[in-house]
């Protein structure tokens, strides 16, 4: 199916007006007006080979797949708390008084709407710019008028929502989240087991509008949201933005499993200050958290297939709420490895890193890709978007995929065909012949 074209303004919503939205907006913001560079983003500075390595074709992404450009991004957001994008991001700490004082009137403009917000779900926060409404319906309702008038203000032909609201308290699916049906009438009935993070998910799939969710929360990973989605012909992505030390985990560990070194121990733990780690304090939005972060290691190292080497891995993770730490979190590994006639080793990473930096490039390119994924027609889970989540949000029955290199290969080669071109093997043609 063809790519149609993007034409008129892009309009990227983000519930939630946090560290990482005024981190990933104040940055495209420097980026297309004030020279700064959008380091750590595939769509602004990856290229993609096409054909043989002998054709020297490499376009950049963004060129190749026609993506909308930054001058035509708009922003919008809600957030429980009134501050605009100025004061939310100074409180957030994360970018220089050098790099907001030139966008500070820009950053103004961020107003962010009244939130669809209960504290049940996030137990450490509580702020008044919440929208009331008798039902849940009412709520969600109120999320859709927002989107509309968002994209009329803005004059925005197209919109993605990407989630960067705070980590929800863990949950399963319930009855409510099985079908379409069960969900309307849960909406309708105010049944508790539909999470705020939800509610957004349903207003943008309704309104046709492209749906990430960078948190570990349920949001859309459930059938009903699933099953609207391809209905609605709307993109979905998730879980969970890969950053700091899960990133890591995923560099390193397949590079273990293809040498077949053995893991006996993977210790992981982090301190960080942000609002994020506060919310984390908090057990239950911690456990939604551990799942994701825990759940990596299993399916690269594929244990089942390799019990000499993987068997016994003991792995565990912790976060620590340390205030003084702000946004520059430092997650600490110790892994513990073995290797020829089961010898130990041991390899401490220690990551001084910038949560929110490794952010706002995942939800810049999360919001093109979906907007082209909507383009190009593609509705329902996109998997081939795991590249950017500690827990890829995939179809009943398929296996996650945590590989980093075996998900930038699927990202790369998807968006080969999605315009048309041949995947990459990395095999040439001359080697091809002489296997045959
Ligand atoms: N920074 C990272 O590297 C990273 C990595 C993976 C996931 N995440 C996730 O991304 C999310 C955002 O992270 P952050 O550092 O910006 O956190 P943050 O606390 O700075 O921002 C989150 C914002 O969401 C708001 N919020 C909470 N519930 C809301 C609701 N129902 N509607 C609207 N707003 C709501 C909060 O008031 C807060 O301002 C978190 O869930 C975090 O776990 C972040």
């Amino acid at each position: 199916m063809a790519v149609s074209p993007h034409e008129g303004k892009l309009l990227v919503l983000t519930p939630g007006l946090g560290a990482v939205a005024t981190t990933f907006i104040a940055g495209v913001e420097r980026v297309r007006n004030h020279g700064a560079k959008p380091i750590g983003s595939l769509t602004q500075m990856q290229a993609i080979r096409l054909g043989q390595r002998s054709e020297n074709r490499s376009p950049l992404i963004r060129d190749f797949c026609d993506l909308a450009p930054l001058e035509d991004l708009e922003f919008g957001g809600w957030d429980v708390y009134a501050d605009d994008g100025f004061d939310a991001a100074k409180r957030s700490d994360v970018l220089s008084y050098q790099d907001m004082e030139p966008i500070e009137d820009f950053m103004r403009t961020i107003k962010p709407m009244t939130a669809a917000f209960d504290k049940a779900y996030v137990k450490n926060l509580d702020g008044p710019n919440v929208k009331q409404g008798a039902t849940k319906m009412d709520l969600a309702e109120g999320l859709r008028a927002d989107i509309r008038n968002r994209m009329e203000e803005t004059g925005s032909s197209r919109a993605v929502m990407v989630w960067c609201g705070s980590t929800e308290v863990y949950k399963r699916p319930s009855t409510c989240h099985e079908s379409i049906e069960a969900f309307e009438e849960g909406l309708r009935n105010n049944d508790e087991a539909i999470a705020p993070s939800q509610l957004y998910a349903y207003a943008a799939i309704m309104e046709g509008v492209p749906y990430a969710n960078g948190a570990p929360n349920l949001s859309a990973d459930c059938r009903a949201l699933e099953e609207l989605a391809k209905q609605k012909g709307v993109a979905i992505a998730g879980k969970d933005f890969k950053t700091g030390q899960t990133l890591m985990k995923t560099i390193l560990a397949p590079g273990f499993k293809s040498r077949m070194l053995g893991i006996s121990g993977w210790f992981s733990t982090n301190i960080l200050g942000n609002r994020d780690g506060e919310v984390l304090d908090d057990p239950e939005s911690f456990k939604a958290k551990e799942v994701t972060k825990v759940g990596v290691l299993d399916t690269i190292l594929q244990p089942e297939i390799y019990p000499d080497l993987y068997k016994d891995l003991y792995h565990k993770v912790r976060i620590n709420y340390y205030p003084p730490r702000g946004d520059a979190k430092e997650g600490w590994d110790n892994i513990d490895i073995f290797g020829w006639l089961g010898y130990p080793m041991q390899i401490k990473v220690d990551f001084l890193c910038r949560d929110s930096i490794l952010a706002a490039p995942i939800v810049l390119d999360l919001a093109l890709f979906l907007d082209l994924a909507n383009r190009a027609g593609r509705s329902g889970i996109q998997e081939w978007l795991s590249f950017y989540f500690k827990g890829p949000h995939v179809e009943e029955g398929h296996v996650q995929e945590h590989d980093i290199f075996i998900q930038h290969f699927r990202l790369k080669n998807t968006l080969r065909v999605m315009m048309g071109e041949e995947p990459v093997t990395h095999l040439s043609e001359s080697y091809v012949g002489e296997l045959a």
